[in-house]
């Protein structure tokens, strides 16, 4: 019996459950729909038009657009009470997952006000893109499905001045999704073996399983560290790709805390774990060791 082995079990169950909810949060609407990777903010997109739109108009049809949409409510729209993406037919907010991704309106209001402060504002999902894995995250294609099935299919993103860095950012996050799907399967197929062989341990006395204890947890860990290295530096890259270049059609992006928190919890959990049997391993050898030498002392005398 080794009694303290229920650690690691303990440790590599939850670092197992939690690999789970990163892959499937968000999965369906409802379902820990605010653990995104990035989540994308066009409540104002083309709002940048507005300053444009009064000094040379006509020649693009957004403008004219806009011209027609503002007549009664250019105010409320240009000083943030509303949400210019529901004029036009496309959603406040993308929220990017490992299996999916979701849209929604930002509620109770897309901009922060006196009453409502940015921490304030959650993402109202309305709808999550069907499950599948290594799905493509193309908000770019969306958007424009979007305004075609609302009547808008005269305005393409082009016209709202779409940058390319933006869709470069997206790219690289499509890659790193399907990259961190197969690693997150990798880490919640070794840590079910580690698990299972812990749980054996836990009965077994013995160098011999300590040693594929270690080498289990950490191929664990390897595979769910790598995963949570590569999200976390597209999710940081994505953002900064995102806030820089697309303030010109008024869209912004900000990284999944939340998400980021799960995914390194589970890596430390598999870590921790390994240095367990590490520890084991090595004290094992000490006392073992030990009773060697007492043992042949024994027999001099
Ligand atoms: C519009 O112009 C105002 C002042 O001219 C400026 O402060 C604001 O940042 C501009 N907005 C956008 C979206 O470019
Ligand atoms: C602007 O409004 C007019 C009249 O309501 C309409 O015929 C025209 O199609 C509108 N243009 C756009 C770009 O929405
Ligand atoms: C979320 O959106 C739905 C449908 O638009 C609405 O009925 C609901 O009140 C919204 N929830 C919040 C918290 O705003
Ligand atoms: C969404 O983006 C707009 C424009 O960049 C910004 O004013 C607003 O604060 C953002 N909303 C949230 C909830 O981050
Ligand atoms: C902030 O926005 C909310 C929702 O649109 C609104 O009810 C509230 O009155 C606004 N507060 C201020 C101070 O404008
Ligand atoms: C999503 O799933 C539904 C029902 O299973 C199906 O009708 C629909 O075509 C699917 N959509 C896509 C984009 O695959």
């Amino acid at each position: 019996m080794r009694p303290f082995a229920l650690l690691p079990v303990c440790f590599m169950l939850t670092a197992m459950i939690l690999s789970f909810l990163c892959v499937f949060a968000g999965s369906k609407k409802g379902f820990m729909d605010d653990y995104h990777i990035v989540l994308l903010n066009t409540s104002r997109i083309g709002s940048s038009i507005f300053n444009t739109s009064s000094t040379h108009s006509g020649d693009n049809v957004f403008t004219t657009f806009i011209h027609n949409i503002t007549d009664g409510i250019e105010n409320e729209l240009s000083s943030g009470f509303n949400s210019l993406a529901k004029q036009l037919g496309v959603h406040d907010c993308y929220s990017a997952h490992i299996l999916d991704y979701c849209e929604g309106f930002f509620s109770p209001t897309p901009v922060p006000n006196a009453t409502f402060s940015v921490g304030k504002i959650t993402m109202n999902v309305t709808k999550c893109s069907n499950r599948t894995a290594l799905y493509h995250f193309d908000p770019t294609q969306t958007l424009q499905r979007e305004l075609n099935n609302s009547g808008h299919s005269d305005i393409s993103l082009t016209d709202l001045h779409w940058p390319s860095a933006v869709d470069n950012g997206l790219a690289a996050l499509r890659v790193a999704q399907r990259v961190a799907f197969v690693l997150y399967c990798i880490a919640i197929g070794m840590s079910s073996f580690a698990l299972l062989i812990s749980l054996i341990s836990v009965f077994l006395a013995g160098r011999l399983s300590a040693s594929i204890n270690i080498l289990v947890s950490f191929l664990a860990f390897l595979a769910i560290g790598l995963a949570s290295a590569i999200t976390t530096v597209v999710a940081v890259k994505a953002e900064h790709a995102i806030n820089n270049h697309g303030a010109v059609v008024s869209i912004s992006a900000s990284k999944g805390i939340k998400f980021l928190i799960l995914t390194w919890v589970a890596t430390g959990l598999t870590l921790s774990s390994a240095l367990v049997w590490y520890g084991e391993c090595v004290i094992g050898r000490r006392k073992a060791s030990k009773d060697l030498t007492s043992y042949t002392g024994g027999a001099v005398e």
